[in-house]
């Protein structure tokens, strides 16, 4: 029985920001993002929307769809989690007016976290073919100003069904993985930016990488060649071609600057216009494959690299289904990030510096454009959030 995707949809925030004008606001060479990260824009989340709201969003034209009617298994996978105790899936499942049958968890592991829950919910689904579940990643990256992660940040969402007999992509049951307790990223709780260390976070993902790699192969038998493309965990779209550099030539394999391109064609898309998305990142980089025109992958196999700091990473792969285009949801993508609205430098350090209230008093928040749901307010410490009718107001 095949167990895998059986629908994808994605989802970012209605701002942009232009790393050209970050570069110039930092004295940089622009070619430096542009090209030494491969990034052009980042997505920038507005007070009102967070990890919940992005998530919510992503996961709206599933619903819309009917396509979450009978799940049994919702797990949101982030690490900008908004409540210490309470799964921020609770949310979600109240807003999309889920099934109450239903078990909602929290899952963390940096950006992994996504690739833990995808493979706990087709665990959950081969132990009954008629379960459905539905995963959500979902994340706000952040830096501090004038870090050298600050032109990797971003935010993003992807919600997946999993499911038996899936539309999208089967999962090969091979996966190869690796952990190990490094501090390369991290977040401690009462801190709102991410620490990193970032020359030694990019040798640790490519060191986990070969780790998983190894691990991977020595199950499944397969090599380079084996593969259509490969998708990896973006935290700046550059990072996939030194990734994919360096698997080539730990297998000697003979592959130029073409055929790295080749592998990777097509999956860096749209983290080049969001930035980082942490857990959702390597979901995005399926997304914009699949969305993407030229070659049907119908019965292709695909490599999946997740890496999360911390840190474990895993391998896995899937075979592309037959028809999968029908189950997208290409056009509203690309829709969404076209009509995203420009910041100014200016507005871009606005919304970085906005604080949300900690006080427990009663605060309606500042309406931004949103997607189909955003955070209302906060009162007694409680987060509320509400469903938005089209056209709500730009800056
Ligand atoms: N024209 C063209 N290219 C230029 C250039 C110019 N004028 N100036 C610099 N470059 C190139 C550099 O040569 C370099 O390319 P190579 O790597 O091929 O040499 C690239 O631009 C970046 O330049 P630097 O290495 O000097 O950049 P930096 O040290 O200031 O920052 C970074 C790079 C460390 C990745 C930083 O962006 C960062 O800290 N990012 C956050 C951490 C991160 O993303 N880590 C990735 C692995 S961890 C992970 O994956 C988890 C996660 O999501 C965070």
């Amino acid at each position: 029985m095949n167990i895998g995707i059986d629908s994808i949809s994605f989802y970012t925030a209605q701002y942009a920001f232009d790393l050209e004008k970050l570069a110039e606001a930092r004295s940089v060479d622009p070619k430096k993002y542009l090209q030494g990260l491969g990034q052009e824009r980042m997505s920038v989340a507005p007070p009102d929307e967070d990890a919940v709201t992005l998530g919510a969003s992503a996961a709206h034209p599933l619903r819309r769809d009917g396509k979450l009617d009978d799940i049994d298994l919702l797990l949101f996978a982030t690490e900008s989690g908004v409540d210490q105790s309470k799964a921020g899936g609770l949310f979600i499942h109240g807003l999309l007016d889920l099934p109450s049958r239903c078990r909602v968890l929290e899952v963390k592991q940096a950006c992994y976290s996504a690739t833990a829950a995808l493979q706990l919910a087709a665990a959950h689904v081969r132990g009954s073919p008629g379960r459905k579940a539905l995963v959500i990643a979902s994340d706000v990256a952040r830096y501090e100003l004038e870090n050298p992660g600050e032109a990797t940040q971003g935010c993003g969402a992807v919600a997946f069904t999993v499911a038996a007999d899936p539309a999208v992509l089967a999962l090969d049951p091979e996966a190869g993985y690796h952990a190990e307790d490094v501090m390369d990223f991290w977040r401690p709780n009462y801190r709102r930016e991410a620490l990193v260390d970032g020359k030694y976070s990019t040798r640790v993902y490519i060191d986990t990488m070969l780790h998983c790699w190894r691990d991977y192969a020595g199950q499944s038998g397969r090599g380079l060649e084996d593969f259509e493309r490969f998708c990896y965990h973006l935290p700046f779209s550059r990072m996939a071609e030194k990734a994919q550099v360096r698997l080539a030539r730990a297998l000697h394999a003979e592959a130029d600057g073409k055929r790295i391109e080749e592998w990777l064609e097509g999956t860096r898309e749209y983290a080049r216009v969001t930035g980082n998305c942490y857990a959702a990142s390597l979901y995005v980089a399926l997304t914009s494959l699949l969305d993407a025109p030229g070659k049907d992958l119908a019965q292709c196999r695909l490599g999946l690299f997740s890496y999360g700091s911390g840190c474990v990473g895993e391998w896995f792969s899937g075979v592309v289904q037959p028809g999968y285009r029908q189950a997208l949801y290409t056009q509203q993508h690309r829709a969404m990030l076209a009509n995203r609205e420009p910041l100014t430098y200016r507005q871009y350090e606005d919304i970085y510096h906005f604080l949300l209230p900690e006080d427990g008093a009663d605060h309606v928040l500042p309406q931004y454009r949103t997607g189909p749901y955003r955070l209302a307010g906060i009162s007694n410490h409680k987060r509320t959030y509400e469903a938005v009718d089209e056209g709500t107001p730009s800056l």
